[in-house]
């Protein structure tokens, strides 16, 4: 399963870099916003820190407008993925872009329907929101399901980004389902490395450790 970060704070994707645990990085306007820099520079200096995906949205709700856009963005770095609302028009903007070898991420995804017209439209990658289906009292994580279901059946080869992901258990379940990216903000990756027997244990055998009385060198 790939791991991607959900943020545009370029100190959390170069900390999370280092660890060699991160595939890609998702932003959105919203998390352009919340950085507080300039959407290009900010987007070119993450390509140059990741080189896997680095999804960079379109603000345009027209076809022509959004490939006017999607110029701009492919021309920063060839790990741009540029993403397109679920809509018509970015569905037919996904086909030109991605039959001229540009990577697309189809987001705002909330049904399987949705998603099946995404594969149709030659997505490299489908973002089902499960943490906004959740807020809305439906099932994210059936949403996961019925898609690996119907892009196994046909083949597609449109990967299952997971995203609005809130907690640790969206990403255990996703897994589960075979998803293929999860995205997720950074303080959700970090604590999956967390357990509270982990930390008991390495404090009993440091304890014990110190007792020996010896070094290791
Ligand atoms: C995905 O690409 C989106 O940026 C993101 O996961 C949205 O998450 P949110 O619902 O927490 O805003």
């Amino acid at each position: 399963m790939k791991f991607f970060v959900d943020t545009a704070d370029v100190n959390d994707i170069r900390e999370l870099a280092e660890t060699g645990l991160l595939d890609g990085v998702t932003t959105n306007p919203s998390l352009i916003h919340k950085a507080g820099r300039d959407f290009l520079d900010v987007v070119k200096e993450i390509c140059a820190i990741v080189p896997g995906p680095v999804s960079a949205e379109v603000v345009a709700l027209d076809h022509e407008t959004m490939m006017k856009e999607a110029e701009i963005l492919r021309k920063i770095a060839d790990n741009v993925a540029v993403k397109v609302p679920l809509t018509l028009e970015g569905l037919k903007t996904c086909r030109k872009l991605t039959s001229d070898g540009t990577m697309v991420n189809v987001t705002l995804c909330f049904s399987a329907n949705q998603a099946l017209l995404a594969a149709k439209a030659g997505a490299t990658f489908v973002s089902p929101f499960v943490g906004r289906h959740d807020d809305v009292g439906f099932d994210g994580m059936q949403l996961i399901s019925d898609i690996r279901l119907i892009y196994d059946n046909y083949d597609y080869g449109t990967e299952i980004l997971v995203a609005s992901v809130r907690h640790p258990i969206h990403v255990l379940e996703s897994a589960k389902l075979g998803a293929d990216v999860a995205t997720m903000p950074p303080a959700v990756i970090r604590q999956l490395v967390k357990h509270p027997l982990t930390d008991k244990g390495i404090e009993g055998f440091l304890a014990d450790w110190a007792k020996t009385g010896q070094k290791i060198s």
